[in-house]
């Protein structure tokens, strides 16, 4: 096995990881102006951490990261501002996609890839078709993505299969459900951390983070590294998850 760049601290049981954990990254906006710098700069801080926190996840041994990267309401913001983060999905699968390949990292965008320019698209689909047999860290982006529109397109797809006859709409229970959405398979969201002290969900994994444990760190993106990381993962387990019942 290959050295850990980062391993866990004490304060953290290697044993009880969350599987699954998602995130929500914001405060690049933020982060630009306490720095003076244009937001596009912003934004490019905000990838510059990544490959640190990934290569964590997948050697620390978590089954899922999910990102929120470009929400279907980020559309909202000026050209400018869409074609700088549109820029940076290119430049991050261009830089990445060798060594997260090579890690044994699998990649799933979650969200309508059809609605974004015809380059964006390519590179998703040919970073998610390179890496569909591998069997490490499920990496799932967020892209082009809305949790209400993920859920409006799990019951079209259902209703549609009930029409030509493929299953009764008593058939339709949970199992089913989850299974028409982007994130089917994967583990249920377990820790869900939002940066920069914002604390609502902004539209992601409005099905998936049921019963998730929120925490909401301080740091602008940019500022988040694999330390706040494991910090998270140590509030999470000093949590007590009940799911309705009640603690021994
Ligand atoms: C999050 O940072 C990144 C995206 C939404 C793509 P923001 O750009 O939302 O940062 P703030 O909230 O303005 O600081
Ligand atoms: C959520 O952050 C979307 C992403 C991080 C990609 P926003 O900054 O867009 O959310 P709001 O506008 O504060 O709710
Ligand atoms: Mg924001």
């Amino acid at each position: 096995m290959s050295t850990i760049k980062y391993p866990l601290p004490p304060e953290v049981d290697p044993a009880r990881l969350p599987r699954h954990i998602a995130v929500i990254m914001d405060g690049n906006g933020r982060w630009a102006k306490k720095n003076k710098l244009k937001v596009a700069l912003g934004h490019r801080a905000g990838t510059e951490n990544l490959r640190e926190i990934i290569r964590n996840c997948s050697d620390i041994g978590v089954e899922a990261l999910t990102l929120y990267a470009f929400s279907t309401e980020n559309w909202n913001r000026s050209q400018t501002e869409v074609e700088a983060l549109m820029q940076l999905i290119l430049d991050f699968f261009h830089s990445e996609i060798d060594e997260l390949d090579q890690k044994n990292v699998r990649i799933l965008i979650l969200g309508d890839k059809s609605g974004l320019p015809g380059p964006q698209r390519q590179v998703l689909e040919q970073a998610e078709a390179r890496t569909a047999a591998n069997t490490g860290l499920s990496l799932n982006i967020a892209v082009n993505y809305g949790g209400r529109a993920e859920l409006v397109r799990a019951a079209q797809l259902l209703a549609r299969e009930v029409q030509s006859g493929l299953r009764t709409p008593e058939s339709i229970d949970e199992a089913a459900f989850a299974g028409k959405l982007y994130t089917a398979g994967l583990p249920e969201v377990d820790l869900l951390i939002r940066t920069s002290g914002e604390m609502r969900l902004s539209n992601f994994l409005l099905y998936q983070c049921s019963y998730a444990e929120f925490v909401f760190p301080e740091e602008l993106w940019p500022d988040f590294h694999v330390p706040q990381l494991h910090r998270c993962i140590a509030e999470f387990q000093s949590r007590s998850r009940r799911y309705g019942g009640r603690e021994e």
